[in-house]
């Protein structure tokens, strides 16, 4: 039986189109099961549709607090069976009723531990480094701060700017989900305190 992802976005989805461009060769081993986003109106959720994948939205504001959120979204996700849920492009806090029930990697457009948080990009540019790129990593209870299991350099050029910068790191950062999505679907994987390592 295929691994199941669960892919939750919030905007673009061109790495959610990654992975769904991947699981259509089925030497990939995992399938996309849902797509499940924040808000409605987004070309992720599109992307989905395009590809019969399900949806659904569960919106922070549809909730008296974010325990109430965290719930029904764990709920929502419980429902699709996933193996691995994959925050791609997914611009909110996942709480522990999410992080409890499931493994969760995300994908960030920096290099962490430097630049965590919402504005990655621009604050790199902003401190002045001449190198950034992407990380993938486990999701904890922390904004950004889970083991990393893939990282990949981008250098910044004279001249860059966040549009331009961005989509330099997104190139990368597709590849690198699709490879680390890939391979824990089909090796599996350890987490030994802040290290993770493929194989079961
Ligand atoms: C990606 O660069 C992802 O790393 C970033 O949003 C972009 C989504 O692009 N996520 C964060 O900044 C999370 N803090 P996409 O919607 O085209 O996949």
């Amino acid at each position: 039986m295929s691994f199941r992802l669960l892919v939750l976005v919030s905007g673009s989805g061109t790495n959610l189109q990654a992975l769904l461009d991947a699981v259509a060769d089925d030497a990939f081993g995992a399938t996309v099961v849902a797509v499940g986003a924040d808000r409605d109106g987004i070309e992720g959720l599109a992307r989905a549709e395009r590809a019969n994948v399900p949806t659904f939205v569960e919106p922070v504001a549809d909730h008296p607090d974010r325990a109430a959120w965290d719930a029904a979204l764990a709920a929502r996700i419980a429902g699709y069976g996933p193996d691995l849920v994959v925050s791609a492009g997914f611009m909110k806090i996942l709480g522990p009723r999410v992080l409890g029930a499931f493994p969760v990697v995300n994908t960030h457009p920096a290099l962490l531990p430097s630049f965590p948080g919402t504005h990655a990009v621009r604050d790199a540019l902003a401190y002045g480094v001449r190198l950034t790129g992407c990380t993938v990593h486990l999701v904890d209870a922390g904004v950004d701060t889970g083991p990393v299991i893939a990282q990949e350099a981008v250098p910044i050029q004279d001249g860059d700017d966040e549009t331009t910068l961005h989509e330099r790191i997104k190139v990368v950062e597709r590849r690198l989900l699709v490879e680390v999505v890939g391979r824990m679907a089909r090796e599996g994987w350890q987490v030994h305190g802040r290290h993770v390592r493929f194989g079961r």
